[in-house]
């Protein structure tokens, strides 16, 4: 028993963190933050209820959620030092490379953060790496096409900021679309956190050797990126424009079930769910909502994507292998739909993602039983043997 939750002896062996955080039932298509199901979630909260949730384990009252937005708007600007460095990067610099970059870079700024022994220095950090990634993010965007930097406005939500920075100019008034910072503010919510993922292990990992918490973060954010992890949602929505139509999709579920084929369907499996990911079904509705507000129900994409669902859970190979649509299926159309660039896709991921990987890093620190991460290994190499004496004079 680990909780009110009962295993079977067999996962405890296999487990190798626990966490109060987040829970998935895979077989039952089953998410819950803090107790709470996703589907209540990001139907009846916004993302700063669910950022406090995740951090301190209850939704906020009014006055809290008042103090905790505050707290985080006081950090929505970055170091101006830290602006110029981006002029160092090439302009056509993957948003995902500029973002390991520069958050790493933080470790530059905020020494106190070292010290991770100190409570109020891990919760600086926190709201800095919340307050700063939609920051960070936005000007990686508006560096690639060439456009200038916009700074956050505190007077909006975070949803709205990170639209407003995105897509605002100094020669035009800009306002975000309601529509669009409620799909936003939803997409943000499904990718908060997600129990001991890939990237979040990695975050584990790196700060279980006492590293702070920024360079941690970016080590989940490099993670983050591969297309078998974060990256699907933008491989995805390459892997749809080069489908093309519905005439082809048999093509390419064939080649997704051919063994020597190495293409797989993005935006389908995932290493726990065997079942309905139920952060999909929620992306697939907030695609309808926004295309038919958008007045564009006819989205060829979309169209495309709900073909493509269609035939391949009426396939046996899908079936039998328990593939579904994952999170990373839906995003990409909707964000498109947003007027968000594939390249910020999983930029955007990595901006939602950080609150989660911050509440398990700060579960992780508190764990008095904390040790170094040490993955075993099984030793597939040579027995023990000496070196060749070297021949003296021949
Ligand atoms: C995320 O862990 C998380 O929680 C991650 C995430 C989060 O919120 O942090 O949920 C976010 O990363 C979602 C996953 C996004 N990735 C993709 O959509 C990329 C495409 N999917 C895959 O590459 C794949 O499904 C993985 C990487 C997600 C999982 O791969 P596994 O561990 O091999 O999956 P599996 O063990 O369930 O596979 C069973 C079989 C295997 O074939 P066999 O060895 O039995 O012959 O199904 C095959 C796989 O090769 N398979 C696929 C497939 N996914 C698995 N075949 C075709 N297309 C696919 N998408």
């Amino acid at each position: 028993k680990s909780g009110m939750f009962t295993y079977d002896p067999g996962f405890l062996s296999t487990a190798s963190t626990k966490s109060a955080i987040t829970f998935i039932d895979g077989d039952k298509g089953i998410l819950l933050y803090r107790g709470y199901p996703i589907e209540q979630l990001a139907t009846q909260c916004d993302f700063m209820e669910v950022c406090y949730l995740l951090l301190n384990g209850e939704l906020p009252s009014d006055e809290q959620k008042k103090q905790f937005v505050h707290a985080i708007k006081s950090h929505t600007m970055l170091h101006e030092q830290l602006v110029r460095f981006y002029s160092g990067f090439r302009r056509d610099a993957h948003p995902m490379a500029v973002m390991v970059g520069v958050v790493g870079a933080l470790s530059a700024f905020y020494h106190e953060a070292m010290d991770i022994s100190d409570a109020v220095h891990r919760e600086q950090s926190a709201f800095r790496l919340i307050a700063k990634l939609p920051t960070i993010a936005a000007m990686a965007y508006k560096y690639n096409i060439g456009q200038p930097f916009i700074y956050p406005r505190n007077d909006l939500s975070y949803a709205a900021n990170f639209l407003h920075m995105m897509f605002a100019t100094p020669a035009e008034h800009y306002e975000p679309n309601p529509v669009f910072v409620k799909a936003l503010d939803r997409i943000l919510i499904l990718h908060a956190d997600h129990e001991q993922n890939a990237s979040t292990s990695t975050v584990r990992l790196a700060g279980s050797s006492g590293a702070n918490p920024f360079a941690c973060i970016s080590a989940g954010i490099a993670c983050l990126w591969g297309p078998a992890h974060g990256g699907a949602n933008e491989a995805c929505l390459n892997m749809l424009e080069e489908i093309g139509d519905t005439s082809r999709i048999t093509e390419y579920i064939k080649r997704a079930k051919d063994k020597n084929d190495p293409f797989r369907l993005m935006g389908f499996g995932h290493r726990v769910y065997k079942n309905f990911d139920p952060r999909a079904k929620l992306m697939r509705e907030t695609c309808h909502e926004v295309l038919d507000e958008m007045g564009l129900h006819n989205n060829r994409l979309f169209k495309l994507a709900l073909e493509l669902e269609k035939i391949a859970l009426e396939d046996d190979y899908f079936i039998t292998k328990k593939l579904y649509p994952n999170v990373d299926f839906y995003s990409g159309i909707i964000q498109r739909a947003l007027g968000i660039p594939t390249s910020m896709f999983t930029a955007i991921f990595a901006m939602a993602r950080t609150v989660g990987w911050v509440a398990q890093w700060n579960e992780m620190i508190a764990d008095p039983d904390q040790k170094i991460g040490r993955p075993r290994q099984l030793y597939t190499g040579v027995t023990q043997r000496d070196v060749p004496s070297k021949e003296t004079d021949k």
